[in-house]
């Protein structure tokens, strides 16, 4: 946990944005695997981690707005569950860790908070949230409150230095994942070897995962979780995964790169492009520049050098503009970092990447754009442009004829089965600039197949 002052300030801050009424913030239940007793590993709320860090099971926290006041809910264990679960920190102690004012069982929560006429309470993305909301809340509404939400993306938004420097443990773990995975992938070896020896060294050092690593030689499937093939010469692996912190911050880091250690012509060429992609990007990052923009120049950039190997024609601006690029480049630049790896999501994509001055488009491609706002000091953000080579998708713009005056579709025809890169980093934003965080972790293909041949 950080220092109980963290933990104080930020709820003080809360209440006094709110205003009135009580917050109701509920920590996450053990979810059970198959049975009661055999549970999934427990993952806390991260509402719940960043108003007070306390990283145990059936806990619930309210703050009095008015009153600025603080109450942890929750049961010391019984005799029998220690004895099948060992001793916990007792309620009390949490309570201290926190820097929160009281501390009450459980019992009494309902009743505190049907006292109250003016709840505040966050969206719910689990089953089991829903049912124990409604039954707080005596069946009535558990819809969100809309200023809660908003008070709270803002304040989760700027990340502090203690926040930053999370991230980077994680991405020392992830960093060595990543080493690991370049070092030992050879032809021959199934990808789920791999897997497991990165999620073992997170393990070892005890971390664990971010998200369900991606480590696929279909590297065009953007969010594969397969790991059961053969991987061969001549493959590209695309490896995103990223490992979390000890307050479960996360990281998330893509590379991809050779099976046999030595990119084809051919791999370079993409694999370079891809490389200019995010460095373009890379310059739009900074202060009062939009998202959007960055996105968008990368796009540009992708049309500029697919146009240069023959895969595009055309003038770049009006093919970006009506959306060309997307056959290859179909996702966003980025989205925000923290505890959460698309960090907030759960208060709504929309909330977190959006404004008025930042709407979201319906063209394919681009509406997949999760974060688009104007950049400020203090957002941490991942930049992960691709190119993909995807299959499906190809044969249907293809049968309709689908902006065929930028797009060979004789050239693009050749590149099925290529697979896809992405290369992805984490930035904080500050007031000059960006800066990439965590250790370097091998990026050029020089680099790559320098670790890889070593
Ligand atoms: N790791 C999933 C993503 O990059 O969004
Ligand atoms: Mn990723
Ligand atoms: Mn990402």
């Amino acid at each position: 946990m950080f220092e109980p002052n963290i933990y104080i300030k930020r709820r003080k801050h809360l209440a006094r944005e709110i205003g009135d009424g009580l917050i109701v913030l509920i920590g996450n239940k053990p979810v059970p695997m198959n049975y009661p007793s055999n549970t999934l590993r427990f993952r806390q709320d991260s509402n719940f981690l960043y108003y007070c860090g306390l990283d145990y099971e059936n806990l619930v926290l309210t703050i009095d707005c008015a009153s600025e006041k603080s109450t942890l809910y929750g049961d010391d264990l019984t005799v029998d569950e220690i004895v099948w679960e060992g001793q916990r920190t007792s309620i009390k102690t949490m309570a201290e860790l926190s820097g929160i004012d009281r501390f009450e069982t459980t019992s009494k929560l309902q009743g505190d908070i049907i006292r109250s006429n003016d709840i505040h309470t966050l969206p719910v993305y689990r089953e089991d949230q829903k049912y124990f909301l409604q039954f707080l809340l005596n069946n009535s509404d558990i819809s969100s409150s809309k200023p809660l939400v908003a008070c709270v993306i803002k304040q989760r938004s700027i990340k502090s230095d203690d926040e930053i420097s999370e991230i980077n443990s994680a991405l020392k773990i992830t960093s060595e994942m990543h080493s690991i995975a370049m070092r030992s992938t050879r032809d021959g070896l199934l990808e789920q070897e791999i897997v497991g020896l990165m999620e073992g060294y997170a393990l070892q050092h005890g971390s664990r995962m971010a998200y369900p690593v991606i480590f696929t030689i279909n590297g065009e499937i953007l969010h594969s979780n397969i790991y059961d093939n053969v991987m061969k010469s001549g493959d590209l692996t695309l490896n995103d995964s990223g490992a979390e912190s000890p307050l479960h911050y996360a990281s998330d880091i893509t590379r991809t790169f050779p099976v046999s250690g030595k990119f084809t012509p051919i791999q370079k060429d993409i694999y370079d492009l891809v490389y200019e992609m995010q460095q373009t990007a890379l310059e739009f990052c900074k202060p009062k520049t939009s998202y959007k923009d960055a996105h968008l120049a990368a796009a540009k950039k992708a049309v500029m050098g697919l146009t240069k190997l023959g895969l595009m024609s055309g003038d770049p601006e009006e093919a970006v503009s009506k959306g060309a690029h997307a056959l290859f480049y179909p996702h966003g630049l980025g989205h925000m970092l923290g505890l959460d790896v698309h960090d907030m999501e759960g208060l709504g994509e929309d909330l977190v990447g959006y404004d008025d001055k930042n709407q979201r488009s319906d063209q394919f491609g681009l509406a997949y754009l999760r974060f688009s706002k104007d950049l400020e000091p203090g957002f941490v953000l991942t930049v992960e442009p691709g190119i993909y080579f995807i299959s499906h998708l190809i044969d249907q713009w293809k049968a309709d004829n689908k902006l065929s005056e930028h797009i060979n579709y004789a050239e693009v025809e050749k590149f099925k089965g290529f697979g896809g890169i992405r290369i992805e980093d984490n930035i904080a934003i500050s007031d000059k600039g960006y800066s990439v965080l965590g250790p370097h972790i091998p990026k050029t293909t020089e680099e790559i197949e320098d670790i890889m041949q070593s």
